[in-house]
């Protein structure tokens, strides 16, 4: 299967807004999303397509205060999945990385997403931060909610 590679500076106005959202319905749907779009237009990916179609992305970007290169998704379609894609994607996102003198790549994934965490570990990526969460309570009755 011939897939074809492509650096995309700038997400805006191209087929990567879309994909970007329709992988995320996919996790929503598996419980695997935090509730959060971390989407923006300047963002930068790197694409795999197939018949001029996409069918994995490497969403980033670059920090240079936090000498970063955040991977904001890595995700391929359901049909390519095992097929090293997503390892060609890291590779590229590694050299790019390399290229701007970046000390590391972060990324995080949601915590029931062990498929993912596998992946990660397999290409040596490490732990280190836990993101904790507090539920805030509901407002109870005969509480005033601020009004007269
Ligand atoms: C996770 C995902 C990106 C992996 O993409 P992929 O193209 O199938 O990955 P690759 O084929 O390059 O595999 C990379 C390595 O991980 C392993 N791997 C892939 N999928 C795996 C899985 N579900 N469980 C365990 N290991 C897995 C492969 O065997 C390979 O190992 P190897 O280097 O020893 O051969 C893809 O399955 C996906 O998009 N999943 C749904 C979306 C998702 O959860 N994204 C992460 C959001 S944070």
């Amino acid at each position: 299967m011939k897939i074809q590679y492509t650096k995309v500076a700038r997400c805006n106005n191209t087929p990567v807004v879309d994909y970007y959202f329709r992988a995320m319905i996919e996790l929503t749907d598996k419980g695997h999303n935090h509730q959060s779009v971390s989407f923006s237009y300047d963002q930068q990916a790197i694409v795999a397509e197939h018949k001029g179609r996409i069918v994995g992305v490497l969403l980033y970007d670059i920090q240079e205060w936090g000498n970063s290169l955040l991977v904001v998704l890595g995700y391929v379609s359901k049909g390519y999945r095992k097929q090293g894609i997503y390892s060609e994607l890291w590779k590229r996102a590694v050299a790019i990385a390399k290229a701007a003198g970046l000390g590391k790549i972060q990324g995080g994934t949601h915590h029931t997403n062990k498929a993912m965490q596998k992946v990660m570990a397999k290409q040596g990526r490490v732990k280190t931060m836990v993101l904790y969460e507090y539920a805030v309570p509901k407002k109870g009755k005969g509480e005033s909610h601020g009004k007269k």
